[in-house]
């Protein structure tokens, strides 16, 4: 395959174009690099308004970082990432420091994917020795070609989500894993949990925190994101950080779904709601828009 490097080639043709050798300066704006579950893409031109005043002056922290969607949006100059989801981080961290490794990678699983190849790699991922990079190529080929973009793994660990419906997937953007790579230098990234922020979190930082969802029923679950779900009493453990980190001077901004459980949480502080579009439901009859709360300490 024949490599060219010139912007324009690259923005035309991203999957021949990317030289592995040569540094490229980022042509597009960063944005998330994987479909995130609860990714929060489609509400940012509702949250903006909502955050701090001189919030670029401050540190940005996102202790559930997904897709990490604000952060890409606000292209903070120091930042700190953190999410349970080692295989999410790990991914960043190889997006982050060795770039060409995981283009190389994905440029070859994108040109050899179809539905039967799909279930070799994933079969690959969960049980091979994969070098870091290989693994984060693997990561996102799954995450771009698999069933609605789930991060879902059974008891042992492993990624079961089954192959999607599409006919062309988007497997590699080489221009915006570039644009990525360079916001991703400019932060700290961290698997941990959220509990991790009473001793990360600095005055003067602004935090936003989402969580995974409190159910807005009992049939739906929202809480899958890795291999444990989120509970109530997470969900009061993390108000007590919450209220640990209003103490100490940080500027916080948390989303969570519009249910009385969460508002009693968080009554002490300033509630306003957005119209969010549903996610996922597999009943589509249940699909519109549903509110969400933005609580915030300013
Ligand atoms: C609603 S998603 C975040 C979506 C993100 N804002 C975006 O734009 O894509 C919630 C995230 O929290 C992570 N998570 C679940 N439990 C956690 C915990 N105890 N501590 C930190 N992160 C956790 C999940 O892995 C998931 O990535």
């Amino acid at each position: 395959m024949g490599f060219v490097s010139t912007p324009t080639a690259l923005l035309k043709h991203d999957f021949h174009a990317y030289s592995a050798a040569a540094p490229q300066t980022p042509q597009v704006a960063p944005a998330p690099i994987v479909k995130w579950v609860g990714g929060k893409g489609r509400l940012l031109s509702q949250l903006r308004p909502l955050l701090p005043p001189a919030v670029d002056r401050m540190r940005h922290v996102e202790p559930f970082a997904g897709g990490a969607a604000m952060f890409f949006d606000r292209r903070p100059s120091r930042a700190l990432l953190c999410d349970v989801n080692q295989d999410l981080i790990a991914t960043y961290l190889a997006v982050r420091d060795e770039l060409p490794s995981v283009i190389t990678e994905l440029q070859r699983l994108a040109r050899d994917h179809s539905r039967e190849r799909y279930y070799d790699v994933r079969s690959r991922y969960n049980t091979a020795e994969l070098t870091r990079s290989q693994r984060a190529a693997a990561f996102i080929y799954l995450n771009k070609t698999c069933f609605n973009g789930l991060h879902r793994v059974n008891r042992r660990g492993h990624f079961n989500v089954p192959v999607g419906r599409y006919e062309k997937p988007k497997i590699l953007n080489a221009s915006l894993l570039q644009a990525a790579s360079a916001q991703l230098s400019e932060a700290d990234l961290r698997c941990t949990s959220f509990e991790a922020l009473v001793a990360l979190a600095r005055p003067g930082d602004f935090v936003y925190l989402d969580p995974p969802y409190e159910p807005v029923s009992r049939t739906a679950n929202f809480t899958s994101y890795a291999q444990d779900g989120f509970s109530q009493e997470d969900q009061q453990r993390l108000r007590d950080v919450y209220r640990e980190l209003d103490r100490r001077g940080c500027k916080l901004m948390l989303s969570n779904s519009d249910v009385p459980f969460v508002r009693e949480l968080y009554r002490d502080f300033r509630i306003d709601l957005v119209a969010a579009p549903r996610a996922i439901n597999c009943n589509t009859s249940r699909r519109g828009k549903v509110s969400e709360v933005v609580v915030r300490n300013y």
